[in-house]
C-alpha cells in the first residue's frame, strides 16, 4: 500500500476515537478510548519514526527534512502526555484536560503532516518509493509489539 495511503487511514482511526472521547463525559469509556488511542499512536508513530521518517530526513530536500525532525519532537511530546496520563489515578480530575490536550496537539500535528509534509512527498518521492515505504510501514506494524502501557499504566 502506497505509505501516505496508509497514514492517513491510521489518522482516520485516531480521529474516529476523539470524536468518541468528545462525545462522553463518562471517565470510565473516557479511559477506555485513551487506551486505544494510546495504543494506535503508539504503532503509528513508531512505523513513521523508523521507517518514513528516516527516508524522508535522507531524501527530502531541507525543507521537508526541518519540517521531518519537527515532526518527531511532536511525537516526543505526544507521548509525554501519554505517559502522565497513564500515569493519573483512577480518580483524577486532569484526566480530562489532558485528554484534550493530547488531542488538541495529535490534530496540529496530522494537520501538518496531511497538509504540508505529504505534499511535499508527492512532489518529491515517485511513486513506486512510496509503495515501499508503505510495504515496509505494513511489515514493521505486524512486527510491533505494544508496551501495553496506556493498559497496564506503567
Ligand atoms: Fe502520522
Ligand atoms: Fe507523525
Amino acid at each position: 500500500m502506497n505509505a501516505i495511503e496508509l497514514l492517513k487511514e491510521d489518522h482516520k482511526k485516531v480521529k474516529g476515537y476523539f470524536e468518541k472521547v468528545k462525545a462522553t463525559d463518562e471517565a470510565g469509556e473516557q479511559r477506555e478510548l485513551y487506551r486505544k488511542i494510546a495504543e494506535e499512536l503508539e504503532i503509528h508513530t513508531h512505523i513513521e519514526e523508523t521507517v518514513f521518517y528516516p527516508y524522508l530526513i535522507e531524501n527530502g530536500d531541507e525543507e521537508l527534512s526541518d519540517l521531518t525532525k519537527e515532526g518527531i519532537e511532536e511525537h516526543h511530546e505526544v507521548k509525554v502526555l501519554i505517559r502522565e496520563i497513564a500515569n493519573l489515578s483512577e480518580e483524577s480530575e486532569k484526566l480530562e484536560p489532558k485528554l484534550t490536550v493530547l488531542m488538541e496537539n495529535v490534530e496540529h500535528h496530522v494537520q501538518e503532516e496531511e497538509g504540508e509534509m505529504f505534499p511535499m512527498c508527492e512532489e518529491q518521492l515517485d511513486s513506486a518509493t512510496l509503495e515501499d515505504l508503505g510495504t515496509q510501514m505494513e511489515e514493521e506494524k505486524g512486527n510491533f509489539k505494544p508496551s501495553a502501557r496506556g493498559a497496564s499504566g506503567k
